[in-house]
């Protein structure tokens, strides 16, 4: 599952996520639990076509439904909080699966292995007198992670709306074509709006579920599109890492359009519902990031609890 010398357990990830978010809440995700579902068409510019045979990135449009999210794991953290956003996407291919692609509005990840991860989860942990972590775990835990500094102390913007953020998918994925080459990728969706965040002024003045009101109104008006970029990775650019960042010159194509046009029918099956980004299709497979073979299970085990309403 991992290459990571002192790998933690999934049970003792989720458990750590779960006090670091003062939970669990019965029945939500154990991260990103606050979150609203969408419908739309996604449309290849056929830029991927000849990279991967992946069946969404060549020519025909398929239908969407994505889940935008707050990052935290406690409910009742408001939208106007500096938390990072969640973009969850599942592609309907045309044969009847599905496959999705899991984005947030930072670029890169807070630990490169579940160890460090789990050093965070717990230095996070609220003190259970004042609820608040301990400021002097989180700066030890990052004077032993010197490396992870640049990541950790990323700040995530407050979006004006879900639709006038950038998500990252983080890790890196490999395209295979036709006959078999391999292409590393990272993954970022860019609102067509343009990138626009919230002061700290203005966020104060916002209600705490107003991304989802904000994002339910821009819908009235008209759809809120997405271009999918894919960041094409050159020898030497560590696909293992996702606390690192490519050469911002590395070639980018634009490989495809997503239009989210209404809300989804059934809020309550899509909540329900578990993205996963190792949920892949042939022409794209895993890189061997270990904290992304490690989420399949976390988010099994969240999924699990959660089905339990436990
Ligand atoms: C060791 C690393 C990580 C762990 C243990 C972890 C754990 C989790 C868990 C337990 C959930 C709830 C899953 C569910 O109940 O369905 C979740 C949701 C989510 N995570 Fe992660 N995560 C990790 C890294 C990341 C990274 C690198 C990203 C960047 C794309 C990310 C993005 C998301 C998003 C967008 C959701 C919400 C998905 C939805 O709406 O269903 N996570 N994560």
């Amino acid at each position: 599952m991992s290459n990571d010398p002192v790998a933690p357990t999934v049970v003792q990830v989720v458990d750590s996520m779960e006090r670091m978010g003062s939970g669990p809440y019965p029945g939500l995700r154990r991260s990103s639990a606050r979150g609203v579902c969408f419908v739309g068409t996604f449309t290849p510019t056929g830029q991927a076509a000849g990279l991967s045979t992946a069946a969404h990135f060549q020519h025909r449009p398929v239908p969407v439904t994505v889940r935008f999210s707050n990052s935290e794991g406690n409910p009742h953290v408001p939208d106007a909080a500096p938390v990072t956003r969640g973009m969850a996407t599942r592609f309907h291919l045309p044969d009847g699966t599905h496959t999705d692609l899991l984005g947030i509005t930072v670029p890169l990840f807070v630990a490169s292995t579940p160890a460090e991860f789990h050093g965070l989860t717990e230095a996070l942990r609220p003190d259970a007198v004042d609820g608040r972590p301990d400021p002097a775990a989180v700066q030890a835990h990052v004077t032993a992670h010197p490396q992870l500094a640049a990541a950790i102390t990323q700040v995530p913007p407050v979006p004006v709306s879900y639709g006038s953020a950038a998500y990252w998918a983080v890790h890196a994925f490999i395209w295979v074509d036709a006959v078999g080459a391999r292409q590393p990728v990272r993954y970022r969706w860019e609102p067509e709006a343009g990138r626009a965040e919230l002061t700290a002024e203005e966020a104060a003045t916002r209600a705490a579920d107003y991304l989802t009101r904000e994002f339910h109104e821009r819908l009235r008006h008209g759809p809120a599109a997405f271009t999918l970029h894919a960041q094409l990775g050159e020898d030497g650019d560590p696909t293992h890492d996702p606390t690192v960042a490519w050469p911002e010159e590395r070639k980018e194509l634009t490989i495809g359009r997503l239009e989210l046009t209404t809300p989804v029918e059934d809020q309550e099956h899509w909540d329900g519902q578990k993205f996963d980004p190792t949920r892949l299709t042939a022409g794209i497979e895993l890189s061997d990031d270990p904290v992304l073979a490690f989420r399949a299970h976390a988010y099994a085990e969240s999924f699990s609890r959660r089905s339990r309403h436990s």
